[in-house]
């Protein structure tokens, strides 16, 4: 059975303060509904992982994730944070091909590929994000774009490295509009992914791998589209930066 995960990504977002005071009111809220069996992961900027990680520690089941690391491993690359790095201040996931990251700082299918091999060897779990834009949906050709990320990328990873992996399907046209894929179009492509999962790999590997949704995802659609079959979270960006609004999310998986 794949996790139930439900992850924040603050994108670049909050202050030091505001992080601090978003943190603390959503630990209040977790511990009242004391929701362990879901997967709660913040996603942060760099400056406030350390922060956000010691005021998580010891809450079951919330963890903390980097929003993106770098495709080298060390060396003379100016402002770029390493999968090393991260991994020393005891970072367990991140975020990896972001579409932000992808269509705003040209990330290739190469470069994603680079992170989450560098992540997985530094023991951080990437959370790997496909996706396609508005002109391939309107094309129809929506589920041979994301199996090509899947096949330039994590599908080059060994199944035992792969089955570390968790992947987020945020259809580009979806995210920060207001505008949600319908259950169709969400359900068409969890299928679709955990099929290509299985002809790459394994029935029972593709069975495990938490496929999560991603796209104008708010308290009032979150348990729609929660109950849709192959939907084993989401990765949530606007609402996330309200905690209220974000454990109301949380709180709608089952
Ligand atoms: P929104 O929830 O703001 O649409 O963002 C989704 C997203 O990009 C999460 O990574």
């Amino acid at each position: 059975m794949p996790r139930k995960i439900v992850a924040a990504n603050w994108k670049m977002n909050n202050d030091e303060y505001s992080s601090k005071k978003l943190t603390f009111d959503f630990l209040k809220y977790i511990s009242e509904s004391n929701n362990t069996k879901v997967l709660k992961i913040l996603s942060v900027p760099f400056p406030f992982l350390n922060t956000v990680t010691k005021m998580c520690e010891g809450v079951d089941s919330v963890f903390v994730s980097a929003q993106n690391s770098s495709d080298y491993s060390e060396g003379a690359y100016t402002g770029e944070v390493s999968a090393k790095m991260l991994s020393s201040i005891s970072v367990p996931f991140s975020l990896v091909g972001h579409s932000e990251r992808r269509e705003i700082f040209g990330e290739s299918d190469d470069i994603v590929f680079a992170k989450t091999r560098l992540l997985l060897e530094n023991n951080i779990t990437p959370i790997f994000c496909c996706g396609e834009p508005i002109n391939i949906r309107k094309d129809n050709t929506h589920l041979s774009f994301v199996e090509e990320q899947l096949n330039l990328s994590v599908f080059k990873l060994k199944s035992s490295e792969f089955k570390k992996i968790i992947i987020a399907y945020e259809p580009v046209w979806a995210i920060g509009t207001g505008e949600t894929a319908s259950e169709n179009d969400i359900s068409e492509m969890h299928r679709h992914i955990r099929s290509l999962i299985k002809s790459k790999y394994s029935s029972s590997l593709s069975n495990d791998i938490s496929i999560l949704y991603g796209g104008s995802l708010k308290p009032e659609n979150a348990k729609q589209i929660f109950d849709i079959k192959n939907v084993d979270g989401g990765l949530i960006g606007g609402a996330s930066l309200n905690a209220k609004d974000f454990i109301d999310i949380v709180n709608s998986i089952n």
